[in-house]
């Protein structure tokens, strides 16, 4: 086989076999198929698409590429969740302890932010001492003892969409559904839950712009998910505006905290509690709304989070640290009315700026830096209330407050966001 004659066959919409797809994956994984050959083939699957046949060999061709992790030795439903990408997105921090505080294990491998999008691992290493690298033997141990960890995707797994993904990123063929579908589900699966759920988000901030396309995505991966024999479920989740009240690392494990310590916004409180309930049906253990809360905001899966932290070298002193940010500026609503658009794309990049995430994947983060938003879509505002706090290392220019300010929306009409569109099952 010649790459170059299954770059062709898909330019010209051809739909390729599972041994070519094996064929280029295995290859490309080996570095025998070059990174222009790869990056002219996701051009032509942007550009035509893949069947759903050929999005599932895509998937278990991936897969292969790297080793696969076996969680059988930890008794019960292991449990895993993803999110295809949002802004101030910390959802793992809480959700990951409240299910693990139910007693069902959560064996989780997270990634870094790119972006506008922030990472899970990112807010984590953002706790002193915190490690991410512990060893596949550890992490099992772990869970078997605790019912909780959260690492980073080790370089042996699914090598063969480390490589995709570096190329898609710099190749503009990032959103492009079968290779999200493959990209997210060739991890999912290689980790080794037993059960997904899988938060799509859709929106200003989200690589799903309309709710078709994160129902088509959505659709996609819960097929592939449950074809391999994993209980899978998709969430579609609102990301027009950044999630919760804050953006930036530091600043994300706090708002975290006080999620868990009953002083989160309701709003995104409740949003846990419902994916609480899905992450803990799907792992066959059935819970009421108030269980969840109580658990959720007293104490449980805090102490569950404190643990995880405490086990994995994070200092738990330093987790209660406030931000250090040597520069805090506030900003003041000019008149009265309702929050009607925050958008998420736009903040995100603004705290990217800051520091808080990453324009290109080796860039330095400053942990400390982002905003705190104390209004939020649909809130009323009365001229002079203060709208958020932007926490930088250094002071800001007028230009980039009124960049700041020119993105917070205020209308007379109140708006009421949803946070959780639909349920994919
Ligand atoms: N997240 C992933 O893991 N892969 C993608 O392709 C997009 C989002």
């Amino acid at each position: 086989m010649r790459a170059v004659d299954l770059i062709q066959k898909k330019r010209d919409g051809q739909e390729l076999s599972t041994q070519e797809i094996e064929w280029l994956v295995s290859n490309y994984a080996q570095g025998i198929v070059p990174d222009y050959q790869m990056s002219a083939f996701a051009m032509a699957v942007y550009f035509k698409g893949m069947t759903t046949r050929e999005t599932k060999d895509l998937t278990m061709a991936m897969v292969k590429s790297g080793e696969q992790i076996d969680l059988s030795a930890i008794p019960g439903v292991k449990t895993d969740k993803h999110s295809t990408g949002g802004v101030g997105d910390k959802v793992t921090l809480n959700l990951a302890p409240l299910v693990a505080s139910f007693g069902v294990p959560v064996a989780k491998m997270s990634g870094r932010g790119l972006g506008h999008t922030g990472g899970t691992l990112d807010k984590l290493e953002s706790i002193k001492g915190y490690n991410i690298n512990i060893s596949q033997d550890d992490f099992i141990k772990q869970v078997q003892e605790i019912g909780l960890s959260v690492i980073g995707q080790s370089d042996k797994l699914v090598k063969a969409d480390k490589m995709l993904y570096a190329l898609r990123d710099v190749t503009a063929t990032v959103d492009i559904i079968p290779l999200i579908a493959s990209s997210v589900m060739s991890k999912k699966i290689a980790a080794g839950a037993d059960s997904i759920l899988l938060d799509v988000t859709v929106g200003d901030g989200a690589f799903m712009k309309t709710i078709e396309d994160a129902e088509k995505l959505s659709r996609l991966m819960v097929d592939l998910g449950k074809e391999v024999g994993r209980k899978t479920i998709a969430v579609i989740t609102n990301m027009s505006q950044p999630l919760g009240r804050s953006i930036g690392n530091r600043l994300e494990v706090l708002e975290a905290i006080q999620i868990m310590q009953g002083e989160g916004r309701e709003d995104v409180t409740n949003f846990i509690c419902d994916l609480g309930q899905l992450m803990l049906e799907l792992a066959g253990v059935s819970k009421s709304k108030e269980e969840i809360k109580e658990h959720l905001v007293s104490g449980h899966a805090l102490a569950k989070f404190e643990e995880m932290i405490n086990r994995q070298g994070g200092d738990l002193i330093d987790l209660y640290r406030p931000s250090s940010a040597e520069v805090q500026t506030e900003i003041f609503a000019k008149t009265d009315g309702y929050i009607t658009a925050l958008p998420a794309l736009e903040f995100g990049l603004f705290a990217m700026k800051l520091g808080a995430g990453r324009a290109v994947k080796t860039d330095q983060l400053d942990y400390e830096t982002g905003i705190i938003f104390d209004k939020k879509v649909g809130d009323s505002v009365l001229a002079g209330e203060r709208i958020a706090v932007i926490y930088s290392s250094e002071d800001l220019s007028e230009n980039v407050i009124t960049e700041f300010e020119k993105n917070v929306k205020i209308g007379k009409e109140q708006i009421a966001p949803e946070e959780i569109i639909k349920v994919i099952s």
